[in-house]
C-alpha cells in the first residue's frame, strides 16, 4: 500500500473532536481517518500539564501503531500545551495542531479578539502568545469556561445550566466590545447557537477547525500525501464506553457510527 493511502489520525478528549472530524470529511473526502475520543479521562482542561502531556505521548503512540500518516490534535487543550513534546518525541510524524492555525484566522477579522477556552489553555497563554506574534497590535481577551466540556459531553447542549454559564463567561468579552470570538475547545462549536445568541452579531466568531484542516491539506500536498480517488471511511475509537460518544455522535452528527474501545499502550 502506498503510504499516501494511510489514514489521518484525530484525537480529542471525547466528542468535540467531531467538529474537526466534520471539516475534514468536508475538505478532504478521500483521506480515511482513525478517530480517538479519550472519554475515560476527560474533560482535559482541568488536568495538569504533566497528566495532558503523558496523555498525547500515549494517543500518539497508539496513532503510530496504526499505520498513520499524520495527525490532527483536534483539541485545544493538548495543542496549547504538548508542542514541545510532539516536536522532541516524534519528529518524524506530522502533528498538527489548532492553535496556530486559529490565531492567524483570528487576526485576519478584527484585532479585539476574545477566546473562550479551557482552564488548562487559558492557563498556558497560547492564544495571547500566538496572536501577538503575528499582531502586535491585537488586544486579546481570554476566558476560561470550565463548566462548558462536562455539560456538552452529557448531550446538554442547551441547558439552562449551560445557558447561565455563557451568560457569565461572555459578559466580560461583551463589556471589552470584541468584534472577533475563538472558539478554543473543539467542544465549543457544537454550542455556538448559544454562544452567537449572547453576542452582537458583528462579532465574527472563528472555529480553528477548519484553518487546521486547510493546513493539513497543504501540508499533505507538499509532502506528497495527499489522497486523491474516492471517499474513505473513519474508525471511531475511544478509551471509556462507547455508548456516550455514539449517542452524541447522533445528537449532533446525526447518524451512529460503529464505535470501538480500545485500550492506550501504558508508556
Ligand atoms: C477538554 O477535554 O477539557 C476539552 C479539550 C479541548 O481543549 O478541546
Amino acid at each position: 500500500m502506498e503510504f499516501s493511502a494511510a489514514p489521518i489520525g484525530i484525537f480529542d478528549s471525547g466528542v468535540g473532536g467531531l467538529t474537526v472530524w466534520l471539516e475534514l470529511t468536508r475538505q478532504l473526502p478521500c483521506e480515511s481517518v482513525v478517530y480517538f475520543g479519550d472519554t475515560a479521562r476527560l474533560p482535559y482542561g482541568t488536568r495538569s500539564p504533566d497528566e495532558i502531556c503523558i496523555y498525547v505521548r500515549e494517543i500518539l503512540t497508539w496513532l503510530q501503531l496504526q499505520g498513520v500518516k499524520m495527525v490532527l490534535m483536534a483539541c485545544n487543550t493538548s495543542s496549547a500545551l504538548a508542542q514541545d513534546l510532539v516536536r522532541t518525541e516524534f519528529p518524524d510524524l506530522p502533528v498538527l495542531g489548532l492553535i496556530l492555525p486559529g490565531a492567524r484566522a483570528a487576526v485576519t477579522t478584527g484585532r479585539r479578539i476574545g477566546a473562550i477556552a479551557t482552564l488548562a489553555t487559558v492557563a498556558s497563554g497560547a492564544y495571547r502568545r500566538a496572536i501577538a506574534e503575528i499582531d502586535p497590535l491585537a488586544e486579546v481577551w481570554e476566558v476560561a469556561c470550565p463548566e462548558f466540556v462536562p455539560l456538552i459531553e452529557s448531550g446538554r447542549l442547551h441547558d439552562p445550566q449551560l445557558i447561565a454559564a455563557a451568560e457569565r463567561y461572555l459578559a466580560p468579552l461583551r463589556r471589552q466590545q470584541i468584534d472577533t470570538l475563538v472558539y478554543g475547545c473543539t467542544h465549543y462549536p457544537l454550542i455556538a447557537s448559544v454562544v452567537r445568541n449572547l453576542l452582537p452579531p458583528t462579532v465574527t466568531g472563528i472555529d480553528p477547525a477548519r484553518y487546521l484542516v486547510a493546513a493539513a491539506e497543504r501540508e499533505l500536498e507538499a509532502l506528497g500525501l495527499k489522497r486523491s480517488g474516492a471517499p474513505q471511511a473513519t474508525r471511531f475509537c475511544v478509551s471509556g464506553s462507547s455508548q456516550q460518544f455514539t449517542c452524541l455522535a447522533r445528537q449532533w452528527l446525526g447518524f451512529e457510527p460503529p464505535v470501538e474501545s480500545i485500550l492506550l499502550p501504558q508508556i
